[in-house]
């Protein structure tokens, strides 16, 4: 096959990232069989800064190519800068371009229509978390691709970063026996980037728990391996999921903001042979549960919250600190960066290819859902214990009394928070 044909589909935030080997573009020219045929966002702002800032980055890579001696792939490179096209019409790029994939990084209300649209012209999609705004969204799509046979990559890049990837490994070697429990606190003080959209959950499905802990539903899941089966979640005590801060400053002003700032709950995944418990954490207030990310095992444990490494303690208590980039242990893998956006579109540039399905598909996209409507559904009805299949009726239920409006109807049930708490 030829060069993967990409186009980009929203360029704010996360396109740039936030330094490091963070967000989409940095990865792009280091991508050797795709090709960025095409950046498409909505705003003419936004368009003329991110073909600046493309150009910059490509001609950034093309030195180092220059440099390393492979004096082809910079010129390749220097040739992709000049060609790329500009939409602010996501249905134009979709038609004049021929295009083998689209990145959707888009604000999460689109990941739906955007989806569809595309896998319905027989192009492939990778779409940024959360999959969609509800469980019953991300079933429209998981059935677009089931009818498109296209690709569909749910862009979790936890999974595809080295940290994860050797925590993995040590799970599935056994090193700390059957893992009982996860511990993943993940907290940060306002929403990455500070846009109306991330506060509105009828653009962005919902708040902290659908930004920040949908990660660690995905990427907890993927330790145990997606063949374990999410079964039941509990907003978990003392603080559930709420706002506990509303009035934010978002776009220059304090308003009364109506999402969720912090969430804490439980899932239980049934292991092929045996169940582990997951406790979790995402919040937009700062951390206020367990102080570190742990893997709980029946004889020792691997504590993680340093970028890093991570921590062996053994049955004896003895503690074992092992650097991710131990050279000659494990090993440097230079698609394998501490933030996993690279590894990501590798994978499903590699999908193409290889015409294979990613392991981070639309089941895993649409069950990541169903484990974060199913929390809400469980502050909602008094931290109740809910299992997925209690959720997934509840949001069927909505679906056929109400139709093309169920999503909203969805969304408006499970985030009534009623204000501080
Ligand atoms: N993986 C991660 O760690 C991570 C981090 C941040 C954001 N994200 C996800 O990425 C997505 C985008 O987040 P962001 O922070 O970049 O948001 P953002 O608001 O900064 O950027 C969204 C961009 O989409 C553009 N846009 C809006 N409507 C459009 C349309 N119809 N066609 C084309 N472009 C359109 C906007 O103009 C804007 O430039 C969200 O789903 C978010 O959850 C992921």
């Amino acid at each position: 096959m030829s060069k993967v044909r990409i186009g980009v589909a929203g360029l704010g935030g996360i396109f740039y990232g936030w330094g490091g080997d963070s967000g989409h573009l940095p990865a792009y020219p280091r991508l050797d069989e795709a090709k960025i045929c095409a950046l498409c966002d909505v705003s003419q702002d936004n368009l003329d800064k991110a073909a600046f800032w493309f150009k910059r980055v490509y001609e950034e890579e093309a030195q180092r190519r220059e440099a390393a001696g492979d004096f082809r792939r910079a010129e390749e490179l220097r040739a992709d800068a000049d060609s790329v096209r500009l939409y602010k019409d996501y249905s134009e790029m979709l038609e004049t371009e021929h295009l083998d994939l689209v990145d959707i990084i888009t604000p999460v209300k689109l990941h739906k229509p955007m989806t569809i649209q595309a896998l319905d012209k027989g192009i492939n999609v990778m779409c940024e978390k959360p999959m969609a705004r509800t469980w019953l969204e991300a079933m429209e799509m998981a059935e677009a691709v089931k009818r498109s046979g296209k690709v569909f990559q749910y862009a979790e890049n936890f999974i595809y970063s080295i940290s994860w990837y050797n925590l993995r490994k040590f799970l599935v070697s056994g090193i700390i026996g059957e893992p009982i429990a996860i511990l993943l606190p993940l907290a940060i003080g306002e929403p990455g980037a500070l846009t109306a959209s991330y506060w509105d959950p009828t653009v962005a499905g919902g708040g902290s728990l659908l930004d920040m802990s949908i990660h660690g539903i995905t990427a907890t899941w993927f330790l145990l391996g997606f063949d374990s089966k999410p079964v039941r979640v509990k907003s978990a005590e003392p603080d559930g999921i709420g706002i506990k801060m509303p009035e934010r400053i978002v776009d220059g002003k304090y308003r009364t903001v109506k999402a969720e700032d912090e969430a804490h709950f439980l899932v239980e995944f049934e292991r092929p042979n045996g169940w582990t418990t997951v406790f979790l954490e995402g919040s937009w207030s700062y951390r206020d549960s367990v102080a570190s990310s742990v893997i709980i095992g029946t004889k020792g444990s691997i504590e993680f919250g340093a970028p890093d490494k991570m921590t062996l303690v053994d049955h004896h208590g003895h503690r074992t600190e092992i650097p991710y980039w131990s050279p000659g242990f494990l090993h440097r893998m230079p698609w394998l960066e501490s933030d996993g956006f690279f590894g990501e579109l590798r994978n499903i540039v590699t999908c193409i290819v290889e015409n294979t399905k990613s392991e981070c598909d639309e089941r895993v996209g649409a069950e990541s859902m169903a484990i974060a409507g199913a929390a809400y559904l469980s502050e909602m009805l008094g931290r109740k214990v809910v299992s997925l299949d209690e959720f997934k009726e509840y949001a069927l239920q909505i679906q056929e009394k109400e139709g093309d409006r169920a999503s909203d109807v969805l969304i408006r049930e499970l985030t009534q928070f009623g204000g501080a708490k």
